[in-house]
């Protein structure tokens, strides 16, 4: 496509005497694919031409059609044929040569289509999932960090030096109250088996107890000032609580295979925030108001930035400033992402706009990908109303819902194989549904809908891959071999309707890469799946591929069914989809 494209943007400029990168800009799509694969719109060069653009481009068809009657020409190689319609020049492409080029460059990329060395050198900081010691990782931590995960697949396949951070919240006055918590009530058996649990557990009981007696909080907050300065039996209690949560934590991040490359907390940050106190009063950015320190944020149309407590403690805030701070100064990073929910847009605005004050080069580096809520449909969890859901809750009845259908429809599976495809299918369902609406709009979970085989969903791209697998497993290897060969001259024999259109879609899986990759919006290249995976099943309904006429014509198919199963891999293990061989 792309060489296709120069050598039209090539004709034109010798038809016309502008540079072929003018021309190129002009190119766009034709509204219908009716109306043919590449437009020209002529309005632009009436004023050099000092023609009427509609003239301007039957001229150029003239022209250029004088080029399609010369065989030796690569111009009619290219170009079927050209229509003028009003001021456009509408170019189709033959078919044949098309087909060779997508199938050529779909094998120079093996399992990697679309994937570059753009970013090279450029180090991005994609911060995810970032839950909170000692409390629930949730269904909306389950948002980020799928999310996270998806859009630093996206950088890293684009050649970007990817890290992945984890900004715990490890850190605050909610830890005096879990250690006066801690040594009145709490169970060390029961933080063993289920520490976040008992960790909640003993949160919940001291509210509900310091109703009753206020002392509490003077207590909670004196066991976080010796936290703060570092008293050895606070220190001990704190460790606990974070070791014991982190293995929780783990096991969550190992069952989706998601790995770390930095888990420093806010409590890493939390010792950095006298040079952020230092730095802003040396700018004069620090003002008092009612005992308190705050940046005054009002030019940027912001509420101020706090930044010390009137007790002269820290707050979030100032540790993510000094986040950015420490970030910058280790990683020149070209960018800084937070993937942090809708309700901290106003949060990431204050650090970026106190940034910007404090003189940071390029402060737009710093991005926010917000992302909406999670919600159920009736019945879904039903039992909890009201109540929080864990992330490992809905994978699990993710991958409960998908173990029945899976059962079903092999009886005669063993269970550990069932056990295995079930996880995939249903964690992947889960993630699938994070991903493929726009981020900011809000999920309703149903699993009538996730675990859908026909819908867009998970299930129905996976199946898809099995269905390209299969048919590579069952070819005839006479046929095997003519494939691996690969000829341009069977490649070309996919000129049928529904080829092209498979074709079509495999083309344009780099462009929704990008696309995804500069919106930090994986749901444009889910999109793109989709389109592919629907393509490729009407050209599987309408066409025979192993029973082709002959040789030549099987082997092509069977190189476009190879062309979809690595593209829909590659684009599904970005997702961070597990492809299974069977389903
Ligand atoms: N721990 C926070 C929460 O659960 C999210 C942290 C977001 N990241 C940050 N740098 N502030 O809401």
């Amino acid at each position: 496509m792309i060489n296709m494209k120069d050598i039209i943007a090539k004709a034109l400029s010798e038809a016309i005497g502008i540079s072929q990168g003018d021309v190129q800009a002009l190119f766009t799509q034709p509204p219908q694919p009716t109306m043919g694969d590449i437009a020209f719109p002529c309005f632009q060069l009436a004023k050099t031409l000092r023609k009427a653009p509609v003239r301007i481009a039957s001229d150029l068809k003239v022209k250029l059609d004088l080029r399609l009657d010369d065989a030796s020409d690569p111009f009619s190689r290219t170009v079927e044929r050209i229509e003028a319609v009003g001021a456009y020049l509408n170019f189709f492409l033959r078919r044949d040569t098309f087909a060779v080029e997508v199938l050529r460059a779909s094998i120079a990329a093996c399992d990697r289509p679309g994937a570059s060395d753009e970013g090279a050198g450029k180090t991005v900081i994609v911060e995810y999932s970032s839950p909170n010691i000692a409390k629930p990782f949730h269904v909306g931590h389950g948002f980020s960090t799928f999310l996270g995960e998806a859009i630093a697949n996206l950088f890293e396949y684009s050649g970007f030096d990817v890290q992945r951070f984890n900004h715990l919240g490890d850190y605050g006055t909610q830890f005096g109250k879990l250690i006066v918590a801690w040594k009145r009530w709490g169970d060390m058996e029961a933080l063993k088996k289920a520490p976040i649990q008992e960790l909640t557990r003993i949160y919940i009981k001291f509210h509900d107890e310091a109703e009753i007696e206020p002392e509490l909080e003077d207590e909670a907050r004196h066991a976080f000032t010796r936290l703060e300065q570092g008293s050895e039996e606070e220190m001990k209690l704190w460790h606990t609580f974070r070791e014991v949560s982190l293995e929780e934590f783990n096991d969550t991040y190992e069952r989706v295979n998601i790995h770390f490359d930095n888990m420093n907390g806010e409590s890493f940050y939390a010792k950095m925030t006298p040079e952020v106190v230092r730095l802003l009063s040396e700018k004069g950015l620090l003002v008092e108001s009612e005992g308190a320190k705050i940046v005054d944020l009002e030019d940027q149309g912001l509420n101020p930035c706090l930044i010390l407590k009137n007790d002269g403690s820290t707050i979030y805030a100032t540790r993510d400033i000094a986040a950015v701070l420490y970030r910058d100064r280790m990683w020149n990073f070209y960018r800084n992402i937070y993937v942090v929910g809708i309700p901290q847009i106003n949060h990431f605005n204050q650090i970026f706009a106190v940034m910007e004050k404090l003189g940071m080069p390029d402060p737009e580096r710093n991005v926010h990908v917000a992302f909406g809520t999670v919600r159920f449909a009736d019945g879904v969890f039903s039992t909890r109303k009201g109540n929080i859901v864990l992330l490992d809750e809905l994978l699990d009845a993710g991958v409960a819902h998908a173990r029945a259908i899976v059962e079903e429809s092999h009886p005669g599976l063993d269970e550990a194989e069932i056990d295995e495809i079930a996880e995939k299918i249903g964690v992947g369902a889960v993630r699938y549904t994070y991903l493929a609406s726009g981020r900011e709009r809000d999920i309703l979970f149903s699993w009538e809908d996730v675990l859908d085989y026909e819908g867009d969903t998970a299930p129905y791209l996976l199946y898809t891959v099995t269905r390209c697998v299969s048919l590579l497993r069952k070819a005839d290897p006479v046929v095997l071999k003519r494939l691996v060969e690969y000829r341009d001259e069977d490649a070309a024999l996919l000129v049928g309707d529904d080829e092209q259109r498979v074709l079509k879609e495999i083309v344009r899986f780099p462009e929704s890469l990008d696309a995804a990759r500069t919106h930090y919006e994986p749901s444009m290249m889910i999109r793109r799946l989709m389109q592919l995976a629907r393509a490729f099943n009407t050209f599987y309904h309408s066409t025979p591929i192993l029973r082709a006429d002959d040789t030549a014509l099987a082997a092509a198919r069977l190189a476009l069914a190879q062309a979809v199963e690595r593209t829909l891999k590659a684009g599904l293990r970005i997702a961070g989809i597990e492809p299974v061989d069977r389903m």
